[in-house]
């Protein structure tokens, strides 16, 4: 019987890239530019060395960043990227072509994690999604397989068919924060941590909620105007939570979103990965390395939730 490869170790926390191309999402000034040059060069000097981008984000615009920042750096950097099984690409098919192209954006000859998007079968069966990135496994242009958006049931079924390739599934990368706690309802968190399975967190921050800087009233450029978080009554309710952010991170003079990633980072199995804008926001972000939260308070926020 041969062995298992095992599924590959992430560091504790990485650097979202969403913003880093995508104009349409996070408005003008959102693509590569000075602040994204500093995030990069921020996040680095801070010892942060995971980038999180994916294909779709301002169609390759955010992969060609990381690519010609990464490339620039000379650093060796842990690089994760997506595939977006779309409807009309021709399914599990196109994975292998995504992927070359990824990689060409991005300047590496492998990258050491690839993940399923979203979780979207009618063209492409998880077996097939599977399969496909074994493939690719084998040819040595990933390192790592994970998936993103996957409920625990389809988590389950995608650890089961990579087993059956002899790969350990590495992560399911989902939307999970201290408002936003869906992972602890539906099962997602459970099944990760049952079957090894990293969970990285995206949107740590519900997009700069939690670090603050929005309350209700508060103007955004780009569609994250129009996302559901961001309306009036959403930033309302949020406010009671940022004011307990806040005054735990004034208890231990640290910006409040150090306080935000480190409620997750408290939480086996899951690594956070903040969108960084600037120098300052990556720096502020990274600084989260440099102590835990304690029990007392991360089970504050954890009733805060439940309340
Ligand atoms: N797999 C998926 O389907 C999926 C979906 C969404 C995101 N993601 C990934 O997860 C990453 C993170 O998610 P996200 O970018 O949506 O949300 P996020 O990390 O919660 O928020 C990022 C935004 O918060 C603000 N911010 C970040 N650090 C800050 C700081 N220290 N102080 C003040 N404000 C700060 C910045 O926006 P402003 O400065 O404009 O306020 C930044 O663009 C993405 O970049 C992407 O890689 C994956």
């Amino acid at each position: 019987m041969t062995s298992m490869r095992p599924a590959v170790r992430l560091p504790a926390l990485g650097v979202g890239t969403w913003a880093w191309g995508d104009t349409a999402y996070w408005g003008p000034g959102a693509a590569a530019g000075a602040g994204v040059v500093d995030a990069f060069v921020a996040s680095l000097a801070a010892g942060v060395r995971l980038f999180d981008t994916a294909e779709v984000y301002g169609h390759g615009a955010s992969e060609k960043s990381v690519g010609v920042l990464g490339e620039r750096s000379g650093e060796a950097l842990v690089l994760a990227t997506k595939f977006a099984p779309l409807r009309g690409r021709g399914g599990a098919r196109a994975l292998r072509p995504a992927l070359k192209a990824s990689l060409a954006r991005l300047r590496v000859p492998r990258v050491d994690l690839y993940q399923v998007h979203w979780a979207d079968f009618e063209e492409a069966s998880i077996d097939d999604l599977m399969g496909a990135m074994a493939d690719v496994v084998a040819e040595d242009l990933v390192a790592g397989v994970g998936v993103s958006n996957f409920s625990a049931h389809e988590l389950r079924a995608a650890h089961a068919a990579l087993a059956r390739r002899g790969i350990a599934l590495t992560s399911n990368q989902v939307r999970y924060n201290a408002l936003h706690r869906d992972p602890e309802r539906d099962g997602v968190r459970d099944a990760c941590l049952e079957l090894g399975v990293t969970l990285l967190a995206y949107g740590p921050l519900e997009q700069g909620i939690l670090a603050g800087t929005y309350a209700p009233g508060a103007v955004l450029a780009g569609r994250r105007a129009q996302a559901a978080w961001f309306t009036d009554d959403a930033l309302r309710a949020a406010q009671p939570l940022v004011a307990l952010l806040r005054d735990l991170a004034a208890e231990r003079g640290v910006p409040m979103e150090q306080v935000a990633l480190n409620w997750l980072r408290a939480k086996p199995g899951v690594v956070p990965l903040p969108g960084a804008r600037s120098g300052a926001q990556a720096a502020r972000n990274a600084g989260a390395l440099a102590w835990t939260l304690d029990a007392e308070a991360a089970a504050r926020i954890d009733r805060w939730g439940r309340g």
